[in-house]
């Protein structure tokens, strides 16, 4: 009899061996997963009396792949690639019955089997791109003799799931199974038995195309988007061409290049992004619950620019919303705006017209603040005015009941004052939604003084509703995202424009380092009377010393507010979206220069970038240093999913460790001696340095600093 309590249980249903892989949350295939499934293998394949072998799964998924927390140390006990060798030489058939995601080393699974059964439902794909690795464990070979090198090679690119009709199309399944898989598939083996099915090794097959240039190139062009600035594009292209060789030379040159790509920092970059983004929406002091408060109904003050967007966020998440507004005409507005919004979707093929019927039936408008009191939350999102947003806050807190969270939708307002404002704010905390609300992915929640822990743990379940990545702020100038854009990135970015570098020099460096947009071109897109109004409220909180931002808030002044008025750091023609340089700008530029005695010159690339991205970091670790983020991980998170910083370099705080922290640290000093008192290093960043010390050793030895509970 299996054994339950087991990440892998065997069983023999009459002479099917059927072994069914446990182990929650994503049945990752780590060492006592390879191991119960080595000692399931010798026990069917012992006895005379099984016939054929049924790999299943516990849970809503076949396997998620390879345990990504294994890939930094010693691999212990049998490995993927000998597991898969014992089920392809296996004496009897092995079968895989997916359901739900077969990914990676999971899918890799499937391919060593000698027939594939998926559900209907099911999803199977090679992810390990978007971490930087070249599948290990027999993708770039199997997956070639079953569905052609052409085809492999661009589900490895792409590494976005399929379905189970388009992988039973491309002869990566044998069978799709609409009803019970279970019963299905034991029918199948059956029968398979029953017809003299005998193994059938994915190995032994010869794969039906070869990789021409041509190919390569379309292929790679078809995703020179999403892999700008990286390298394990060309890693794969190089093992799926080596499918063509014998099995056993064409899996040891993929063996040598999955092993390069693992160790790339390409990888430990994507990989620690991947885990940071899973960390940041645990908090420390945060309990733990095992049941989440209903979020089903949710109001929404204010029907402007956010409120639309944060009103279709939770219609998209299937959630019903009320939107309030004491304009009627706001109210009409907003339905016209979220529907047109909706129909571009449509248009661009993102969503059928019954979804979009669906999501905007959930949206109703209300000119009442009393209709607040039957939802779970409410969200305020008026314009961005402290009296005006304490006024609905306290009528808000007298309209809905006390348990209920109330959020604060907010870029630059303190959240502890705005809390103040009610008679309960531990109930209170800020959403700092990005633009546009519904499509972007990163959520700021911002902890007032008194916000309580429960209200954080409700915010995010919000957020894991929503389908965003939750980072934790302190109530500080800028949160943590535009503290850093505004003090660090962004103001250094001006003060080249001063000393001598134009608008265009300073994007494309920095657009060379991997940001897919350039500040200046950022601005003209975002408008810089939106950054000038943001930094007037921020001003109310701390002023900053000049020059700071003087460039876009004379812009702002003339009326050059970017895109929207063809005009801003740059010129746009026709109302197109191309920047064209501005001598009126170049000449505005000089002005402000020399109002401030600043000397121009000529500035080199590299000096741009370093200089940027030196600010941004130093300001991060500010940042954490005053517990504005706990944790280095979060910047990074804050950055990757919101402000565009390139994803492979990991962060900021990352790319710092990358750089070393002593040589970051000297790079400020040099800089302090060579420009003046505003480039100082961080008290964290020297001290780190100091110990020759990282920001991840930081972030590791905070976590041990939390008490563990008793068992
Ligand atoms: N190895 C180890 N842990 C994994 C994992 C893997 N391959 N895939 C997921 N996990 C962990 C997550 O870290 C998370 O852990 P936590 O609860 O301690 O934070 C947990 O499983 C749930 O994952 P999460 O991503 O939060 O759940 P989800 O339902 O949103 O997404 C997946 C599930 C499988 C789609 C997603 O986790 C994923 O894409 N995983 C990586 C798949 C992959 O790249 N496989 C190839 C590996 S080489």
């Amino acid at each position: 009899m299996s054994d339950p309590s087991k990440a892998v249980t065997y069983d023999e249903l009459g002479f099917v061996g059927k072994i069914r892989i446990d182990n929650p949350p994503v049945n990752a295939l780590n060492r006592e997963v390879r191991t119960g499934m080595a000692e399931a293998l010798t026990q069917a394949t012992a006895n005379p009396r099984v016939k054929v072998v049924l790999i299943t799964s516990a849970g809503s998924m076949f396997s998620a792949g390879a345990d990504l927390k294994e890939f930094d140390g010693q691999l212990a006990g049998p490995s993927l690639q000998q597991l898969q060798e014992t089920i392809e030489m296996a004496p009897v058939p092995v079968v895989a019955a997916i359901s739900g995601l077969a990914l990676g080393g999971g899918l890799e699974l499937a391919l060593a089997c000698h027939y594939r059964l998926a559900h209907k439902s099911a999803k199977l794909g090679l992810p390990e791109i978007t971490l930087g690795i070249v599948p290990g464990a027999g993708g770039t070979q199997r997956l070639p003799r079953l569905i052609g090198s052409r085809a492999a090679l661009e589900m490895i690119l792409s590494g976005a799931p399929i379905t189970a009709a388009d992988a039973k199309s491309k002869g990566l399944v044998d069978e799709v199974i609409e009803g019970d898989l279970h019963d299905s598939a034991i029918k199948f083996c059956k029968q398979l038995v029953h017809d003299g099915g005998g193994p059938r090794p994915t190995r032994d097959l010869t794969v039906p195309d070869r990789l021409d240039e041509s190919v390569i190139s379309e292929a790679l062009g078809a995703h020179a988007r999403a892999l700008r600035g990286r390298t394990t594009q060309t890693l794969v292209v190089e093992a799926v061409k080596a499918a063509t060789l014998p099995f056993a030379q064409g899996i040891a040159v993929e063996a040598a290049i999955a092993n390069k790509s693992l160790a790339s920092r390409e990888s430990l970059a994507l990989r620690h992004v991947f885990f940071a983004e899973r960390e940041s929406g645990k908090v420390e002091a945060v309990p733990e619950r095992s049941t989440q408060p209903e979020i089903e109904r949710v109001a929404i003050v204010g029907a402007g620019t956010m409120g639309n967007g944060i009103a279709m966020a939770f219609a998209d998440a299937g959630r019903s919303v009320t939107l309030i507004d004491n304009d009627e005409a706001a109210l009409t507005r907003s339905r016209d705006i979220i529907r047109s919004n909706y129909a571009s979707s449509v248009k661009r093929g993102r969503i059928r017209q019954e979804t979009v019927d669906e999501r905007t039936s959930r949206i109703s408008g209300s000119t009442k603040l009393s209709a607040v009191s039957s939802a779970d939350i409410a969200i305020e999102a008026v314009f961005e005015d402290m009296d005006l947003k304490k006024r609905v806050l306290s009528d808000l807190d007298s309209l809905f009941p006390s348990e209920r969270l109330i959020a604060t939708n907010t870029s630059t307002l303190s959240i502890t004052e705005l809390g103040r404002a009610t008679a309960h704010p531990g109930r209170v905390l800020g959403l700092h939604f990005f633009v546009p609300a519904h499509a972007s992915k990163l959520l700021e929640i911002v902890r007032g003084k008194e916000t309580s822990s429960d209200t954080i743990a409700t915010a995010l379940h919000v957020a894991k509703v929503l389908k965003k990545i939750a980072v934790v702020s302190g109530d500080g100038f800028g949160f943590i995202g535009n503290r850093m854009m505004l003090d660090g990135y962004f103001r250094e970015a001006e003060q080249l424009l001063l000393e001598g570098a134009s608008p265009q020099q300073v994007d494309a460096a920095l657009e060379q380092f991997g940001f897919a947009m350039g500040p200046q071109r950022v601005s003209d897109l975002g408008g810089n009377d939106v950054g000038t109004k943001v930094r007037l409220q921020l001003y109310k909180r701390e002023s900053r010393p000049d020059p700071y931002f003087v460039i876009a808030d004379r812009l702002t002044e003339l009326g050059r507010l970017g895109q929207k008025t063809g005009r801003g750091f740059y010129r746009y023609q026709d109302g197109g979206r191309d920047a064209l340089p501005d001598p009126e700008v170049e000449k505005l530029i000089e002005t402000l220069a020399r109002e401030r005695g600043i000397a121009r010159r000529k500035i080199g690339d590299e000096e741009i970038v370093e200089r940027c991205i030196l600010a941004l970091i130093n300001v991060g670790a500010l940042v954490l240093e005053e517990g504005i983020a706990s944790r280095a991980s979060d910047v990074d998170v804050v950055w990757t999913s919101g402000y565009g910083f390139p994803r492979h370099l990991g962060g900021p705080m990352f790319y710092a460790d990358t750089l070393g922290l002593a040589h970051v640290a000297r790079r400020i000093w040099h800089y302090q001696e060579k420009l003046g008192p505003y480039w100082r290093p961080a008290g964290l960043l020297e001290k780190l340095a100091g110990e020759n010390s990282s920001f991840e050793q930081w972030d590791r030895q905070r976590k041990r600093a939390i008490p563990t509970p008793a068992a």
